[in-house]
């Protein structure tokens, strides 16, 4: 790429826990597409992951694997910036500041809070409920223009949209933040459980058989394919009859994440069979497309020097960028900067 980039893409994953297909395929698979055409920041968000309970002594293990996973994913170090968030303080400046440019109406919509805050709303920490205004500053600290992320994310980027535009008018500064634009991709923006075609495929659930983690190895991704829920047993002809089988679409979301067959083709293909075969090929293809990443992940670990060098340039270059925005940012709003 010889012309300059104009555009700025930011993202993160959260260390709390083995990423899966479902953040490989909805996330990481298109930082990796981005990297040529945009100046890229991709953040390993440790300070999001403590508004729930963290072990302090897994937690840094989880924010190297994070990193180890870009890079085996074809992140490329060289191209794009990696750093872990709590290594440059402007993010939680800047949240600050939009958590007094925030209306707690707007958070109060939030249906990720209300998802994760449960029946026992009382207890869940305070950082949980503003924690969209943390992820409206990792993402404008840097000025981003462009936020790839799956699907139950969208709400958070409008919140901020909406964050940006309001931070604009109140100060009168038309502009200073850019409107970011989510990039989704629809079909595999939300990649479900094996085990339930309702509910997202998550690092939490308490099943290892309702995800495949980016750590399997072969013959766990058979093993979890073969028990993957089907509901019905052959393949339906047609694509409309699907959209009601939410576990078989997923798995056919899945297939074509990692092919790139249509859907319509593999329905073609697959069509009036029982799902033993299909389900041989996905697993195939799943473990084709995998197992390089898993070994690399696995290398990258036992490796950890490299790891800490690597995020390390990051924050460098993280850190100047972000610093340049909150001193702006305090000029704007009016906080006293005494400095020489
Ligand atoms: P998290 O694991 O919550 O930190 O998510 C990291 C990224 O992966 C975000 O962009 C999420 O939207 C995306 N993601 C998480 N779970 C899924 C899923 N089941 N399907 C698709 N994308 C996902
Ligand atoms: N909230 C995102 C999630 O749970 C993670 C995240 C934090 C993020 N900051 C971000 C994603 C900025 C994109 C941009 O998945």
């Amino acid at each position: 790429m010889n012309e300059v980039k104009n555009n700025t893409v930011l993202s993160g994953v959260q260390p709390s826990g083995d990423l899966h297909i479902g953040n490989y395929l909805g996330a990481i698979k298109n930082f990796v597409s981005m990297q040529n055409d945009y100046n890229c920041f991709f953040c390993i968000v440790d300070l999001h992951a403590i508004t729930v309970k963290q072990d302090p002594n897994t937690l840094i293990n989880n924010t190297l694997e994070v990193a180890a996973s870009y890079i085996a994913s074809g992140i490329n170090p060289k191209k794009s910036v990696i750093f872990n968030q709590s290594s440059v303080p402007a993010h939680s400046e800047l949240a600050w500041i939009f958590n007094c440019v925030t209306r707690m109406g707007w958070l109060n919509r939030m249906t990720q809070f209300k998802d994760k805050a449960g029946k026992d709303k009382e207890n869940a920490s305070s950082g949980l409920f503003i924690y969209p205004n943390l992820m409206a500053a990792d993402i404008l600290i840097y000025k981003a223009t462009h936020v790839p992320v799956g699907n139950d994310q969208k709400q958070h980027l409008e919140l901020t949209r909406d964050i940006a535009q309001k931070f604009n008018r109140d100060f009168n500064c038309e502009n200073f933040f850019p409107i970011p634009e989510p990039i989704i991709d629809k079909n595999i923006s939300r990649i479900m459980s094996l085990k339930d075609g309702n509910q997202k495929m998550s690092k939490s659930d308490p099943s290892e058989y309702s995800r495949i983690s980016l750590l399997d190895e072969s013959d766990e991704i058979i093993k979890k394919i073969k028990k993957a829920k089907t509901a019905d047993n052959v393949m339906p002809e047609k694509i409309e009859k699907i959209i009601n089988l939410s576990e078989v679409n997923n798995l056919l979301n899945i297939y074509s994440g990692f092919s790139g067959i249509e859907k319509q083709k593999l329905i073609e293909q697959y069509k009036g069979e029982n799902f033993a075969n299909f389900k041989s090929d996905l697993s195939d293809i799943i473990i084709e497309k995998m197992k390089p990443i898993t070994a690399e992940i696995k290398k990258l670990m036992q490796d950890k020097s490299y790891l800490l060098q690597i995020l390390l340039e990051g924050k460098n270059k993280a850190n100047e960028v972000a610093q340049k925005t909150i001193k702006d940012v305090y000029d704007i709003v009016g906080l006293l900067r005494n400095e020489t």
